[in-house]
């Protein structure tokens, strides 16, 4: 929650907007095509006036031909005229927009001819999205070219990103095309089109090394984004926008780790390690392990329900006290002597070296095997455990 600006610093944003212009180097000025990029803005209230069809095949056609990685063309466009949104999606194109593309980021067609991306979900949607968004702005810059406006929407209406489980159904998508957002295109009505604030060259370009932002630059950033937002949106702000926003991620997070990943149905999502003590066992997994402590609540009997677990959020530990002469006797005997619990790291060595630093008990020198490197170590209980790097 952003706290609200000072009369002073709503006017010292609003002026830092006013001042912001494109800058073109004097002698470029006269550049057509650069003018168009560098004063090309998001429009949100077009004229009734339609598109001609030229007009917006020639739109697409600057996708179709836009790049991609290894010419791959890594997407789909789905086309409508107002008439057509309101027939498939029952309500009317955002901004009365007379055309609209949702742009999808495909990787499904690749996917019928080439073994491209072998077990990679996260390259796979990278460049999926990556190329599909490339091709967005090519569109966005030739309806600029012939005097067409639009605005790129992830979340207006139901429109990208943030509702892509609901577009995938509505267009009966197959798996590996994801919606990311929807251009509608039109012509502005006349009117006055400020520049939202953008940041400066210094803060955005870099050589050599990353440079942290200059905090001041930024605190008068979010000052400019929260004054233009109130001075443009009557009754809304830029803390509301966010809230539309964070009440969407959740399912739209859903969504996507189900169409990106696969994820869905069940998993194994918690294994009960039974322990001696609480407070012992955390700072073993919290410390020795990095585990991150994701859960201490108390229950009756002075029993508390604690859980430790990798910050990936993949399978986590219930640590529980044992209570009964039975469970006592589970203690690092939970298996009956193999190896009950695996490890999988992504540095071997890395891994290895902090935990021999952090006290770590291994049972033997690490082992190349044909599925990966190996060492078993033992928990506080006496639990054996593979650290493993797959092959
Ligand atoms: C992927 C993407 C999604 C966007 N989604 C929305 C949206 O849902 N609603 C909206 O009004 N604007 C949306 N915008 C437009 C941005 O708000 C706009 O680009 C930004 O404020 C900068 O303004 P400018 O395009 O005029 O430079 C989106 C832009 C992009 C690139």
């Amino acid at each position: 929650m952003l706290n609200p600006l000072t009369p002073r610093r709503f006017i010292s944003g609003l002026a830092r907007i006013l001042r912001g212009r494109p800058q073109p180097p004097p002698a470029l000025r006269d550049n057509a095509l650069l003018a168009t990029l560098l004063n090309r803005r998001s429009v949100r209230s077009f004229a009734p006036d339609p598109i001609p069809d030229d007009v917006f095949a020639a739109i697409l056609e600057a996708g179709r031909l836009a790049p991609s990685t290894v010419n791959l063309q890594t997407w789909s466009f789905a086309a409508f005229t107002a008439a057509q949104w309101g027939e498939k999606f029952g309500r009317p194109l955002p901004f009365k927009a007379p055309r609209a593309v949702v742009i999808l980021a495909d990787t499904h067609r690749a996917r019928a001819v080439l073994d491209v991306f072998p077990r990679s979900p996260l390259v796979e949607y990278t460049v999926g999205v990556m190329n599909a968004s490339l091709a967005a702005m090519a569109m966005n810059v030739a309806a600029e070219a012939l005097g067409v406006s639009s605005v790129m929407l992830s979340e207006t209406g139901r429109t990208g990103l943030l509702d892509a489980g609901y577009l995938a159904d509505a267009l009966a998508l197959p798996p590996a095309v994801v919606p990311i957002m929807t251009i509608v295109f039109g012509y502005a009505r006349p009117g006055l089109r400020p520049m939202p604030p953008k940041l400066p060259l210094e803060t955005v370009a870099f050589t050599g090394s990353y440079r942290e932002p200059d905090a001041r630059v930024m605190a008068g950033w979010l000052d400019s984004m929260m004054a233009g937002y109130a001075a443009s949106n009557l009754g809304s702000s830029l803390n509301n926008q966010l809230g539309v926003y964070e009440s969407k991620i959740g399912q739209a997070e859903a969504d996507l780790q189900r169409m990106v990943l696969g994820a869905g149905g069940t998993s194994l999502s918690l294994v009960t390690l039974v322990v001696r003590d609480y407070d012992e066992a955390i700072a073993f997994f919290t410390g020795a392990l990095g585990y991150a402590l994701l859960e201490d609540r108390p229950l009756d009997n002075g029993k508390r329900w604690v859980r430790v677990g990798p910050k990936d959020g993949s399978c986590a530990l219930l640590l529980a006290r044992a209570a009964t002469p039975e469970q006592e006797a589970a203690i690092g005997n939970q298996t009956g002597g193999r190896v009950a619990f695996f490890l999988r790291t992504d540095d071997f060595e890395r891994d290895y070296r902090r935990m021999k630093a952090a006290g770590v008990r291994f049972t033997e020198e690490p082992r190349r095997e044909e599925y990966g490197k190996v060492v078993v170590f033992l928990d506080l209980c006496g639990n054996k455990w593979d650290l493993i790097q797959p092959a």
